[in-house]
């Protein structure tokens, strides 16, 4: 199966990703990333463990329709099957989703259906809750709100500040995503 990681940022979970699948036998490459952002440090990470990297953004084309086609282009040149979201801070657009139906999984950093948005961890903390997590879904066309594959919960405590709780929800991040997608690549395994 090949796996296609777009990422906007930092990308801790792509390195998760690649280091899990690099130690497991299975049938899976990570055959690029692509980035809408020029300086995204996720396309240094990719370079360093030898993944190809693609790089546009909305503005080098003439309206957004365009971006969208010319990365399902890239996705289907490169004969993705399975698009993988990890801290790509765009909305997928009606093209790429109708091209790959529950083929695009996303995380996000709270218990979904509770704080969707921007600022998962930031919106848990400062709300008082005593639970927050992390989510791993499909994507559909409203913002967080496709189906559910699997949470695992995070707590904080007295002793948390943002900074602490935001270093637990990376760590459960990097648990639960490898592990979801090792799932999603088995379960398409058997039907072949
Ligand atoms: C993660 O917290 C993820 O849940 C959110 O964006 C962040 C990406 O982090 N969607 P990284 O770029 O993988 O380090």
């Amino acid at each position: 199966m090949r796996i296609a990681v777009l990422a906007s940022g930092n990308g801790s979970n792509f390195a998760a990703i690649v280091d899990f699948f690099q130690k497991e036998k299975l049938s899976v490459e990570i055959a690029l990333v692509f980035s809408d952002k020029k300086n995204a440090f996720v396309l240094e990470r990719a370079k360093k463990v030898g993944v190809a990297t693609y790089q546009f953004s909305p503005q080098d084309f003439s309206d957004k329709k365009m971006y969208e086609k010319s990365l399902l282009e890239l996705l289907q040149q490169e004969k993705i099957d399975l698009v993988v979201l990890a801290g790509y801070m765009r909305i997928i657009g009606p093209q790429l989703l109708a091209a790959f139906p529950k083929k695009i999984i996303n995380i996000h950093p709270s218990l979904l259906p509770a704080f969707p948005g921007l600022h998962g961890i930031k919106d848990a903390y400062d709300y008082g809750v005593k639970v927050t997590g992390v989510t791993v879904h499909y994507i559909d066309d409203g913002v967080d709100t496709g189906p559910i594959i699997a949470q695992v919960p995070v707590l904080i405590t007295t002793d948390d500040d943002l900074t602490s709780l935001e270093t637990k929800i990376h760590q459960a991040e990097h648990q639960l995503y490898p592990a979801v997608l090792k799932e999603i690549v088995l379960e398409k395994q058997d039907r072949h």
